[in-house]
Protein backbone atom coordinates (compact mmCIF):
# COMPACT_ATOMS: atom_id res chain seq x y z
CA UNK A 1 0.00 0.00 0.00
CA UNK A 2 3.16 2.23 -0.52
CA UNK A 3 0.84 4.08 -3.10
CA UNK A 4 -1.43 5.62 -0.34
CA UNK A 5 1.19 6.92 2.21
CA UNK A 6 0.97 10.57 3.37
CA UNK A 7 -2.62 10.58 1.29
CA UNK A 8 -5.53 12.05 2.61
CA UNK A 9 -9.38 10.57 3.18
CA UNK A 10 -11.75 13.57 2.31
CA UNK A 11 -14.28 11.32 0.09
CA UNK A 12 -14.52 7.51 -1.15
CA UNK A 13 -13.61 8.75 -4.93
CA UNK A 14 -9.81 9.70 -3.47
CA UNK A 15 -9.59 5.84 -3.72
CA UNK A 16 -9.44 3.96 -6.52
CA UNK A 17 -11.66 0.66 -7.05
CA UNK A 18 -8.14 -1.86 -6.64
CA UNK A 19 -6.66 0.54 -3.34
CA UNK A 20 -10.71 -0.02 -1.65
CA UNK A 21 -10.05 -4.22 -2.11
CA UNK A 22 -6.58 -3.33 -0.72
CA UNK A 23 -7.70 -2.03 2.15
CA UNK A 24 -10.28 -4.63 2.61
CA UNK A 25 -7.98 -7.48 2.49
CA UNK A 26 -5.57 -5.55 4.90
CA UNK A 27 -8.38 -4.91 7.31
CA UNK A 28 -9.17 -8.39 7.12
CA UNK A 29 -5.72 -9.62 7.67
CA UNK A 30 -5.44 -7.34 10.99
CA UNK A 31 -8.54 -8.71 12.37
CA UNK A 32 -8.07 -12.42 11.71
CA UNK A 33 -4.47 -11.75 13.30
CA UNK A 34 -2.75 -12.73 10.14
CA UNK A 35 -0.84 -9.80 9.96
CA UNK A 36 0.53 -7.39 12.74
CA UNK A 37 1.50 -3.98 11.95
CA UNK A 38 3.23 -1.38 14.19
CA UNK A 39 3.69 2.53 13.85
CA UNK A 40 4.87 4.63 16.50
CA UNK A 41 2.80 7.49 15.17
CA UNK A 42 0.73 10.52 16.58
CA UNK A 43 -3.27 10.45 15.41
CA UNK A 44 -4.80 13.53 16.21
CA UNK A 45 -8.92 13.64 16.87
CA UNK A 46 -10.51 17.17 16.01
CA UNK A 47 -14.37 16.33 16.69
CA UNK A 48 -16.80 19.78 16.23
CA UNK A 49 -19.62 16.64 16.56
CA UNK A 50 -20.90 13.76 19.11
CA UNK A 51 -19.10 10.20 18.15
CA UNK A 52 -19.15 7.20 19.91
CA UNK A 53 -17.93 4.89 17.23
CA UNK A 54 -15.84 6.81 15.54
CA UNK A 55 -14.05 8.31 17.92
CA UNK A 56 -13.03 5.43 19.93
CA UNK A 57 -12.57 2.90 17.05
CA UNK A 58 -10.33 5.42 15.66
CA UNK A 59 -8.43 5.18 19.62
CA UNK A 60 -8.36 1.82 19.57
CA UNK A 61 -6.96 1.40 16.22
CA UNK A 62 -3.83 3.85 17.10
CA UNK A 63 -3.41 1.97 20.06
CA UNK A 64 -3.14 -1.11 18.61
CA UNK A 65 -0.83 -0.29 15.85
CA UNK A 66 1.67 1.33 18.75
CA UNK A 67 1.01 5.24 18.35
CA UNK A 68 -0.56 7.77 20.32
CA UNK A 69 -3.96 9.47 20.42
CA UNK A 70 -4.78 13.21 20.58
CA UNK A 71 -7.86 14.39 21.39
CA UNK A 72 -8.12 17.99 19.93
CA UNK A 73 -11.63 18.99 21.58
CA UNK A 74 -12.44 21.90 19.47
CA UNK A 75 -14.43 23.52 23.14
CA UNK A 76 -11.57 24.35 24.72
CA UNK A 77 -9.47 24.85 21.67
CA UNK A 78 -8.67 28.21 19.89
CA UNK A 79 -10.48 26.76 17.39
CA UNK A 80 -13.89 28.09 19.09
CA UNK A 81 -12.51 31.70 19.62
CA UNK A 82 -12.21 32.51 15.73
CA UNK A 83 -9.20 31.04 15.13
CA UNK A 84 -8.82 30.39 10.86
CA UNK A 85 -9.00 26.95 9.97
CA UNK A 86 -5.36 27.99 7.95
CA UNK A 87 -3.41 28.41 10.75
CA UNK A 88 -4.75 25.92 12.95
CA UNK A 89 -3.95 23.34 9.91
CA UNK A 90 -0.43 24.57 9.72
CA UNK A 91 0.60 24.07 13.35
CA UNK A 92 -1.12 20.72 13.89
CA UNK A 93 0.43 19.50 11.20
CA UNK A 94 4.10 20.32 13.17
CA UNK A 95 2.87 18.21 16.30
CA UNK A 96 0.75 15.65 14.45
CA UNK A 97 1.35 12.53 12.24
CA UNK A 98 -2.46 12.51 10.86
CA UNK A 99 -5.57 13.92 11.68
CA UNK A 100 -8.90 13.00 11.86
CA UNK A 101 -11.77 15.31 11.81
CA UNK A 102 -15.32 15.35 12.33
CA UNK A 103 -17.09 18.80 11.05
CA UNK A 104 -20.15 19.95 9.14
CA UNK A 105 -18.93 21.50 5.72
CA UNK A 106 -16.79 19.39 3.20
CA UNK A 107 -15.25 22.83 2.18
CA UNK A 108 -13.95 22.74 5.98
CA UNK A 109 -11.93 19.33 5.98
CA UNK A 110 -10.56 20.27 2.16
CA UNK A 111 -9.35 24.04 3.67
CA UNK A 112 -8.08 21.53 6.38
CA UNK A 113 -5.88 19.36 3.81
CA UNK A 114 -4.84 22.13 2.20
CA UNK A 115 -2.95 23.80 4.15
CA UNK A 116 -1.57 20.61 6.63
CA UNK A 117 0.69 18.29 4.87
CA UNK A 118 -0.21 15.39 6.62
CA UNK A 119 -2.73 13.11 6.34
CA UNK A 120 -6.25 14.58 6.76
CA UNK A 121 -9.27 12.23 7.42
CA UNK A 122 -12.96 12.27 6.84
CA UNK A 123 -14.46 11.40 9.70
CA UNK A 124 -17.98 12.60 9.07
CA UNK A 125 -18.56 15.75 6.70
CA UNK A 126 -22.55 16.65 5.95
CA UNK A 127 -21.86 15.56 3.06
CA UNK A 128 -19.93 12.02 3.21
CA UNK A 129 -18.88 9.34 5.71
CA UNK A 130 -15.97 7.42 3.94
CA UNK A 131 -14.70 5.57 7.10
CA UNK A 132 -18.15 4.06 7.53
CA UNK A 133 -18.49 2.40 4.23
CA UNK A 134 -15.29 1.30 4.69
CA UNK A 135 -15.90 -0.64 7.75
CA UNK A 136 -19.75 -1.56 5.77
CA UNK A 137 -18.07 -2.88 2.95
CA UNK A 138 -15.56 -4.77 4.56
CA UNK A 139 -18.85 -6.63 6.81
CA UNK A 140 -20.44 -7.33 3.46
CA UNK A 141 -18.03 -8.91 1.87
CA UNK A 142 -17.45 -11.13 5.40
CA UNK A 143 -21.17 -12.18 4.99
CA UNK A 144 -21.05 -12.70 1.20
CA UNK A 145 -17.14 -13.66 -0.13
CA UNK A 146 -17.00 -11.29 -2.61
CA UNK A 147 -18.85 -8.08 -3.53
CA UNK A 148 -18.98 -7.21 -6.81
CA UNK A 149 -22.49 -8.15 -8.42
CA UNK A 150 -24.58 -7.55 -4.85
CA UNK A 151 -26.99 -4.87 -3.96
CA UNK A 152 -27.21 -2.93 -1.55
CA UNK A 153 -30.62 -0.56 -0.90
CA UNK A 154 -30.51 2.09 1.43
CA UNK A 155 -33.47 4.07 2.50
CA UNK A 156 -33.91 6.95 4.57
CA UNK A 157 -32.32 10.54 3.98
CA UNK A 158 -30.09 11.24 1.18
CA UNK A 159 -27.25 12.19 3.40
CA UNK A 160 -23.46 12.03 4.24
CA UNK A 161 -23.66 7.83 4.71
CA UNK A 162 -25.96 7.49 1.23
CA UNK A 163 -23.76 9.47 -0.53
CA UNK A 164 -20.02 7.50 0.54
CA UNK A 165 -22.56 4.56 0.17
CA UNK A 166 -22.87 5.37 -3.44
CA UNK A 167 -19.65 6.05 -4.52
CA UNK A 168 -18.34 2.95 -2.22
CA UNK A 169 -20.46 0.40 -3.78
CA UNK A 170 -19.62 1.70 -7.25
CA UNK A 171 -16.15 1.47 -6.62
CA UNK A 172 -16.28 -2.38 -5.98
CA UNK A 173 -19.16 -3.07 -8.57
CA UNK A 174 -22.04 -3.43 -5.98
CA UNK A 175 -25.20 -2.28 -7.76
CA UNK A 176 -26.96 0.79 -5.27
CA UNK A 177 -30.43 1.95 -4.82
CA UNK A 178 -31.13 4.83 -2.95
CA UNK A 179 -34.91 5.28 -1.88
CA UNK A 180 -36.19 8.68 0.26
CA UNK A 181 -38.45 10.64 0.21
CA UNK A 182 -39.21 13.73 -2.24
CA UNK A 183 -36.90 16.19 -1.58
CA UNK A 184 -34.61 13.91 0.27
CA UNK A 185 -32.62 12.92 -2.51
CA UNK A 186 -28.70 12.30 -2.67
CA UNK A 187 -26.85 15.24 -4.21
CA UNK A 188 -27.26 14.99 -7.71
CA UNK A 189 -23.20 15.79 -8.58
CA UNK A 190 -22.65 12.59 -6.21
CA UNK A 191 -25.41 10.35 -7.86
CA UNK A 192 -23.40 11.49 -11.70
CA UNK A 193 -19.67 10.84 -9.93
CA UNK A 194 -20.94 7.29 -8.80
CA UNK A 195 -22.38 6.92 -12.46
CA UNK A 196 -19.36 7.73 -14.13
CA UNK A 197 -17.18 5.11 -11.43
CA UNK A 198 -19.47 2.41 -11.64
CA UNK A 199 -19.18 -0.14 -14.37
CA UNK A 200 -21.58 -0.46 -17.46
CA UNK A 201 -23.42 -3.22 -15.58
CA UNK A 202 -23.29 -1.77 -12.35
CA UNK A 203 -27.06 -0.34 -11.05
CA UNK A 204 -26.84 2.57 -9.69
CA UNK A 205 -30.75 3.29 -9.06
CA UNK A 206 -32.23 6.35 -6.99
CA UNK A 207 -36.31 6.35 -6.22
CA UNK A 208 -38.79 7.58 -3.92
CA UNK A 209 -40.21 3.45 -3.94
CA UNK A 210 -38.92 1.88 -1.14
CA UNK A 211 -40.43 -1.60 -1.95
CA UNK A 212 -38.97 -1.36 -5.60
CA UNK A 213 -35.81 -0.50 -3.85
CA UNK A 214 -35.86 -3.31 -1.64
CA UNK A 215 -37.01 -6.02 -3.50
CA UNK A 216 -34.57 -8.95 -4.22
CA UNK A 217 -31.79 -6.85 -2.53
CA UNK A 218 -28.80 -8.16 -0.68
CA UNK A 219 -28.31 -5.39 1.87
CA UNK A 220 -30.97 -3.56 3.57
CA UNK A 221 -29.33 -0.59 4.74
CA UNK A 222 -30.57 2.46 6.90
CA UNK A 223 -29.51 5.60 8.77
CA UNK A 224 -31.09 8.09 11.04
CA UNK A 225 -33.91 10.61 9.11
CA UNK A 226 -32.46 13.65 11.01
CA UNK A 227 -28.49 13.91 11.10
CA UNK A 228 -26.45 15.97 13.78
CA UNK A 229 -26.88 19.23 12.94
CA UNK A 230 -30.73 18.56 11.82
CA UNK A 231 -32.27 18.11 15.52
CA UNK A 232 -35.26 20.30 14.75
CA UNK A 233 -36.74 19.27 11.82
CA UNK A 234 -36.40 15.61 13.22
CA UNK A 235 -40.11 15.33 14.47
CA UNK A 236 -41.69 16.74 11.18
CA UNK A 237 -39.70 14.15 9.18
CA UNK A 238 -40.81 11.24 11.04
CA UNK A 239 -44.28 11.03 9.03
CA UNK A 240 -42.79 11.56 6.00
CA UNK A 241 -39.75 8.73 6.46
CA UNK A 242 -42.28 5.92 7.39
CA UNK A 243 -42.74 4.24 4.57
CA UNK A 244 -39.02 4.08 4.35
CA UNK A 245 -38.82 2.14 7.86
CA UNK A 246 -36.76 -1.07 8.11
CA UNK A 247 -39.12 -3.60 9.01
CA UNK A 248 -40.26 -7.32 8.90
CA UNK A 249 -42.71 -6.46 6.08
CA UNK A 250 -39.62 -4.57 3.97
CA UNK A 251 -37.28 -7.09 4.97
CA UNK A 252 -39.81 -10.08 3.49
CA UNK A 253 -39.69 -8.40 -0.07
CA UNK A 254 -35.31 -8.39 -0.11
CA UNK A 255 -33.27 -11.88 -1.03
CA UNK A 256 -33.96 -14.63 1.71
CA UNK A 257 -30.59 -14.19 2.92
CA UNK A 258 -30.47 -10.44 2.73
CA UNK A 259 -28.61 -8.78 5.70
CA UNK A 260 -29.43 -5.20 7.30
CA UNK A 261 -26.93 -2.56 8.19
CA UNK A 262 -27.27 0.26 10.21
CA UNK A 263 -24.06 2.91 11.16
CA UNK A 264 -25.40 3.69 14.17
CA UNK A 265 -26.53 5.17 16.28
CA UNK A 266 -29.95 4.03 15.47
CA UNK A 267 -33.51 5.66 16.70
CA UNK A 268 -35.26 2.10 16.88
CA UNK A 269 -39.23 2.40 16.18
CA UNK A 270 -38.08 5.35 13.61
CA UNK A 271 -36.29 4.35 10.87
CA UNK A 272 -35.59 0.72 12.15
CA UNK A 273 -37.83 -1.73 14.01
CA UNK A 274 -36.48 -3.23 17.13
CA UNK A 275 -37.49 -6.42 15.70
CA UNK A 276 -35.21 -6.51 12.87
CA UNK A 277 -32.03 -4.76 14.42
CA UNK A 278 -31.98 -7.39 17.07
CA UNK A 279 -33.37 -10.37 14.62
CA UNK A 280 -31.69 -13.10 12.42
CA UNK A 281 -30.92 -10.95 9.78
CA UNK A 282 -29.03 -8.07 11.32
CA UNK A 283 -25.22 -7.56 11.26
CA UNK A 284 -25.50 -4.17 12.81
CA UNK A 285 -22.57 -5.25 15.32
CA UNK A 286 -20.23 -7.16 13.50
CA UNK A 287 -20.58 -3.73 11.06
CA UNK A 288 -19.62 -1.48 14.62
CA UNK A 289 -16.67 -4.16 15.19
CA UNK A 290 -15.26 -3.45 11.54
CA UNK A 291 -14.97 0.37 12.20
CA UNK A 292 -12.11 -0.76 14.53
CA UNK A 293 -10.41 -3.42 11.48
CA UNK A 294 -11.06 -1.18 8.28
CA UNK A 295 -9.84 2.25 9.91
CA UNK A 296 -6.50 0.36 11.58
CA UNK A 297 -5.90 -0.35 7.73
CA UNK A 298 -6.55 2.92 6.51
CA UNK A 299 -4.06 4.50 9.10
CA UNK A 300 -1.60 2.08 8.48
CA UNK A 301 -1.50 2.55 4.88
CA UNK A 302 -1.47 6.38 5.43
CA UNK A 303 1.26 5.83 7.79
CA UNK A 304 2.98 3.20 6.45
CA UNK A 305 3.14 1.16 8.94
CA UNK A 306 5.11 -2.25 9.07
N1 LIG B 1 -21.47 5.44 12.88
C1 LIG B 1 -20.78 6.42 13.50
O1 LIG B 1 -20.03 7.17 12.90
O2 LIG B 1 -20.99 6.47 14.84
P1 LIG B 1 -20.48 7.62 15.80
O3 LIG B 1 -21.28 8.86 15.46
O4 LIG B 1 -20.82 7.10 17.17
O5 LIG B 1 -19.03 7.84 15.60
N1 LIG C 1 -26.09 10.64 9.14
C1 LIG C 1 -25.70 10.58 10.52
C2 LIG C 1 -24.61 9.59 10.70
C3 LIG C 1 -24.12 9.42 12.10
C4 LIG C 1 -23.00 8.43 12.21
C5 LIG C 1 -25.26 11.97 10.99
O1 LIG C 1 -24.57 12.65 10.22
O2 LIG C 1 -25.62 12.37 12.10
Amino acid sequence: MAAMIGRDLLSLADLSADEVQQLLQLAAQLKSGQMSLRCNKILGLLFYKASTRTRVSFSAAMYQLGGQVMDLNPDVSQVSRGEPVQDTARVLDRYLDILAIRTFEQQQIETFAHYAKIPVINALTDLEHPCQILADLLTVQECFGELAGLTLTYLGDGNNVAHSLLLGCALVGMNVRIATPPGFGPNPAIVEQSQAIALSQTEVMVTHDPEAAAKGATVLYTDVWASMGQEAEANSRIPVFQPYQINEQLLNIADPNAIVLHCLPAHRGEEITDGVMEGSQSRIWDQAENRLHAQKALLASLLGAN
